[in-house]
């Protein structure tokens, strides 16, 4: 048959030739992603591979031609699209549905054996309680959230309720399952997936010689390699670095039930998620105590860095019923491995002064590397310590660091004294504002009582407008020091007294910078009551107690309010938390800085159920410069309000917020049919809302 150009005929038979060619070209695009990531899975999570590397290869230059040239076929969970992701500024955070808890520790069979009594006698049983044990890495954690097999969303642990949304860089790790396979087992429609990234103790020895030959310094270890790795800005900096990965739990499974451990291990790796091979299920805890010996004879052997074994419960009813305290688990332990150590000598001791008033005798050490890191300062805890140990001044000394723990002084070694050695005497008063020390009856501690003492104020300064707690930018320790010695800051409730004036009258403040923070002042005080109360600085109130209080009481007043037997009664809060809680609310100056600040207009936002917050869930991007407020107060605006920020364009976001030169964000929100909003109409939103 001839064809006319344009005649409709010929034109929709065009159409269909393109179409069938176009279906042919996705179904190879289909095939050869299947077979990419099979080769990946293979490769990297079995380290089984069956095919060169050439031929691999190959397949992938095919794929990325295809796409190359109908770009309309790309989808993000390709094989080909890992890398190439823009750097972005500032990592989102990301809250944690289920909290990303820590674990307890233990150093001596003596503890493990408590553990498991406690165990037993905690849920009435007699019989052996069955564990699933396995190597506890050295690394840091993640949680991988999959949406109908896709990966969407990865976030580092933070501070276990909120952490940072590191997605970008977490597919750049090609033991992380773009897709999950669902050949043996469907996954569950949203899957949150918990493991340890870290870095095979080959791969850092690479690492660091290619860093020294750059001419840039080397990582300490692979720990810190594998944090500095994953918390980079720009991608294709992470994609560069050998990351692994290996899981081992799951946060949400919808939909999904699982009974214990061991399913949750062989349900991931089914899914074709990687699973450190040398996990067991033991019946008995002195299963677990025979596991911990033989993995500590292997533990030179192994290619990646543990720090102890992970002992689990088993059942994950039997973990339910045991439950949880403020920041960890009853049903797990962290058995860990001796503490790097090192000999070195004492050169001075010094006394610390904390938030709490707490002195510390610090020792001043001559530098020396313990597990990799150059440690000159350890902590030698209190006059007690110093004299049980009996450490002096001028002793050789063993010190010792256990992972992010403040090193400390495990023992002299009196075989080396000279007889020049000082025996440490506790000054009687504070080192910095000569106040008389004391020492409550049952208490190890000196403190300095003087509120006003010059390092207690700067650190609770510091601590109040630090990160996860008031958030005021501009407000490190430089600041403090100075507003305190100006005499602008005598406690915390000042700082919202300051004026432009007070701050111009300052060194190194210009009209912009003391103008950034007071709005950053301001803008602190719409916060949440966990943050708040976190923020006042409490002994013993941490982020995450803090956190359990403020769901537990949701008002200031009702806190405030709160006798013994009641804050006892919130799971994770013991004895000597309430006892901390009742003194500091008992003292009437306390009280009126409470209520100072919240004359001053701190409003809490979230005290309404989570569940009813008006953006919940909503995920927001934002682009260009804003006018009226930073990027850091809106996005804290859109956090209070419920809603999630992400730092890239996808299916998955909601509003996408444009300023003053937009970047390609807008394009891609425009194509994707995302709605957009002006910063006026975001203002306006958040108004109405609130
Ligand atoms: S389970 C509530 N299993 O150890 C359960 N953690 O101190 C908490 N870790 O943040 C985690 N290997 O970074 C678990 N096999 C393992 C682990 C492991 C390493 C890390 C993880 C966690 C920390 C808790």
């Amino acid at each position: 048959m001839k064809t006319v150009p344009n005649h409709p005929i010929t034109q929709s038979l065009n159409h269909l030739i393109r179409m069938s060619l176009f279906s042919e070209i996705l179904k190879r695009v289909e095939q050869l992603r299947e077979e990419i990531n099979y080769h990946n899975y293979l490769y990297y999570v079995l380290d089984q591979p069956i095919i060169s590397d050439a031929d691999y290869d190959a397949l992938m230059r095919e794929l990325k031609e295809i796409e190359g040239k109908y770009p309309e076929t790309v989808t993000p969970d390709s094989p080909t699209q890992r890398i190439g992701a823009a750097p972005s500024e500032k990592f989102a955070s990301v809250p944690h549905s289920v909290p990303m808890l820590s674990l307890d520790d233990a150093f001596s069979q003596e503890e493990v054996l408590d553990f498991d009594q406690r165990g037993k006698r905690l849920l009435q049983i007699d019989e052996e309680l069955e564990y699933a044990v396995e190597p506890k890495m050295d690394g840091l954690a993640v949680e991988l959230v999959y949406e109908n097999g896709r990966f969407v969303l990865g976030s580092t642990r933070g501070n276990g309720y909120t952490g940072e949304d590191v997605t970008t860089n977490l597919r750049t790790i090609r033991s992380i399952p773009l897709k999950l396979i669902n050949r043996h087992l469907s996954p569950p429609s949203r899957l949150e997936v918990r493991g340890e990234i870290f870095i095979n103790k080959d791969a850092f020895e690479h690492l660091n010689e290619r860093r020294i030959e750059d001419g840039e310094p080397p990582f300490a270890n692979p720990r810190n390699a594998a944090a500095g790795s994953l918390r980079q800005l720009d991608p294709n900096i992470t994609a560069s670095r050998p990351l692994n990965i290996f899981c081992y739990g799951i946060g949400i499974a919808e939909g999904y039930s699982i009974e214990t451990q061991w399913d949750v291990l062989s349900s991931l790796k089914k899914w074709g998620l990687k699973v450190n091979p040398m996990v067991e299920k033991l019946k008995g805890i002195n299963g677990a105590i025979r596991y911990y010996l033989r993995i500590n004879k292997k533990r030179e052997e192994l290619d990646y860095e543990i720090d102890g074994i992970v002992i689990k419960i088993n059942n994950l009813g039997l973990q339910k019923r045991l439950g949880t305290k403020a920041k960890s688990p009853r049903w797990a332990l962290a058995y860990k491995f001796e503490a790097a150590q090192a000999i070195t000598r004492i050169i001075e001791i010094q006394l610390s002064v904390g938030r709490t008033g707490a002195v510390t005798p610090i020792a001043l050490m001559k530098p020396v590397k313990v597990g990799g890191v150059v440690v000159s300062r350890a902590t030698l805890h209190n006059e007690d310590e110093i004299r049980r140990k009996d450490v002096r001044i001028g002793d050789w000394i063993i010190v010792r660091r256990a992972g992010d723990v403040i090193p400390e002084v495990v023992r002299p070694l009196p075989e080396r004294r000279t007889g020049e050695e000082r025996v440490f005497v506790m000054p009687q008063t504070c080192p910095v504002c000569a106040s008389e020390l004391r020492r409550k009856p049952g208490e190890a501690a000196w403190r300095c009582p003087n509120p006003k003492c010059f390092p207690r104020l700067v650190k609770q300064l510091t601590h109040f407008a630090s990160k996860g707690a008031m958030d005021i930018d501009g407000l490190g320790p430089k600041v403090a020091e100075q507003l305190i010695s100006a005499g602008l800051v005598r406690n915390i409730a000042d700082l919202y007294s300051i004026k432009l004036s007070d701050l111009l009258s300052l060194d190194r403040f210009a009209e912009k910078s003391a103008r950034n923070l007071l709005s950053a002042i301001e803008s602190s005080k719409k916060t949440t009551l966990a943050r708040f109360f976190y923020a006042l600085g409490l002994r013993h109130v941490g982020d995450v107690t803090a956190q359990l209080l403020s769901d537990h009481f949701g008002s200031m007043k009702v806190l405030v309010d709160a006798g013994d037997e009641e804050l006892k009664s919130v799971e994770g809060i013991g004895p000597e938390v309430a006892s901390s809680i009742r003194s500091w609310f008992g003292d009437n100056h306390n009280l009126g800085l409470v209520r100072r600040m919240l004359d001053a207009g701190t409003k809490f936002t979230d005290l309404h159920e989570k569940k009813s917050l008006p953006l919940k869930d909503k995920v927001f991007v934002f682009t260009g410069g804003l006018s009226s407020l930073t990027r850091e107060q809106a996005k804290n605006i859109v956090r209070d309000l419920g809603g999630q920020i992400a730092s890239t364009v996808g299916r998955k976001t909601d509003y996408v917020v444009v300023g003053e030169g937009p970047g390609s964000k807008l394009q891609k929100a425009v194509k994707l049919g995302i709605h957009i909003l002006s910063e006026e109409e975001f203002l306006a939103l958040a108004k109405k809302i609130y």
